[in-house]
């Protein structure tokens, strides 16, 4: 099917005859007229006449392999691809097929997720048609400890990503949450399997909101979530933003994988929120609170406490604290 739409894409808006398509596909024109039918049915729009033949007119906005390998320009990532238009989480598939052995750049991909995860035991609202959910597995050679790095890394990637494709200012919150103003956009989550000293596979999860609505967020996330769509005032193609995320993604990975995360400290540093502003980070055990000072080389959120001793925060949520004048309470103006 992939090489028919690819023959009918190449003369898009032209029409292409039933025997022309039969004698290079190698099929009865039957065949080709079925598997046409195929198409229409996954939301392609193909004109046809009896006498003159095939038109391919448009692609559905899905997210579709065959539309996602159509236009990628990497070496792995995406190169295999897992499309669920409903799943519980593309992340707990991508570890099924990680443990079964799929390799690095295996793309799952899903229109819906009925049990998306966020970190710490969160859920991820997931509704069809608007985002992006989707989780790639890597397999670094990275001890188990370096894994926030590749966090960060990704983080940097697809801010950057989005800074450029939308001219929106998408920040990073500490560790991973992509942020636009006061308001969460996309998020990562990354889960592996390691022993002592050798991680065996990554799943690196993210979501971003590309074209949600306001009503399709739960009532209490709406003052605290936001679409790419709702701050541009204007819809996005899914199928290129995934593209254009797999293509940075992939070179950002390489280059980590070469270099290690200096290089991306610095860019880090200045996508982030978090920098130079008071916080607080609630972590599984305790919380602290004390200056952000920037993050370290393994990448962890380094901290300058209140008597003036320097911590490192290793997982963890983070709020962004604003001293009100003449209050010495500390408000919180950023808080998921
Ligand atoms: C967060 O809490 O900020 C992380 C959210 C990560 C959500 C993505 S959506 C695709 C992938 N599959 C999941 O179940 N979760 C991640």
């Amino acid at each position: 099917m992939e090489k028919l739409l690819t023959l009918l894409r190449k003369d898009s808006g032209k029409m292409v005859s039933g025997s022309q398509l039969s004698q290079i596909l190698g099929v009865s024109r039957t065949a080709v007229w079925k598997k046409v039918n195929q198409l229409r049915a996954k939301g392609y729009r193909i004109e046809s006449t009896p006498s003159a033949g095939y038109c391919y007119v448009s692609a559905p906005d899905a997210l579709l392999p065959e539309e996602i390998r159509n236009g990628l320009h990497t070496q792995s990532f995406g190169r295999e691809i897992y499309y669920k238009e409903r799943i519980d989480s593309t992340n707990r598939m991508a570890g099924d097929l990680a443990r079964e052995g799929a390799p690095e750049g295996t793309l799952v991909v899903a229109d819906a997720q009925t049990g998306g995860k966020g970190r710490l035991g969160r859920s991820w609202i997931s509704p069809a048609r608007y985002n992006l959910y989707f989780s790639i597995i890597l397999r670094p050679h990275i001890l188990p400890g370096d894994m926030p790095k590749i966090t960060l890394m990704t983080a940097v990637s697809i801010s950057e990503f989005l800074n450029e494709q939308t001219a929106l200012p998408v920040r990073i919150k500490w560790p991973n949450d992509l942020w636009i103003g006061t308001k969460k956009v996309g998020g990562i989550l990354v889960e592996m399997s390691s022993e002592m000293d050798r991680v065996s596979y990554v799943v690196l999860g993210i979501g971003v909101n590309v074209n949600m609505p306001v009503k399709e967020f739960p009532e209490a996330l709406r003052d605290k979530a936001t679409s790419l769509s709702l701050e541009l005032g204007q819809p996005l193609c899914r199928v290129e933003l995934i593209q254009g995320l797999l293509g940075g993604l992939e070179n950002d990975y390489r280059n980590f994988c070469e270099e290690g995360f200096k290089p991306f400290q610095k860019r880090w540093a200045d996508l982030s929120l978090t920098i130079g502003l008071p916080v607080r980070v609630r972590m599984p055990q305790r919380e602290i609170t004390g200056m952000a000072l920037g993050i370290g080389e393994q990448g962890y959120l380094r901290i300058k406490m209140d008597d003036g001793t320097v911590e490192d925060a290793v997982c963890g949520d983070v709020a962004v604290m604003a001293e009100q004048i003449g209050n010495d309470a500390p408000q919180i103006i950023k808080e998921e």
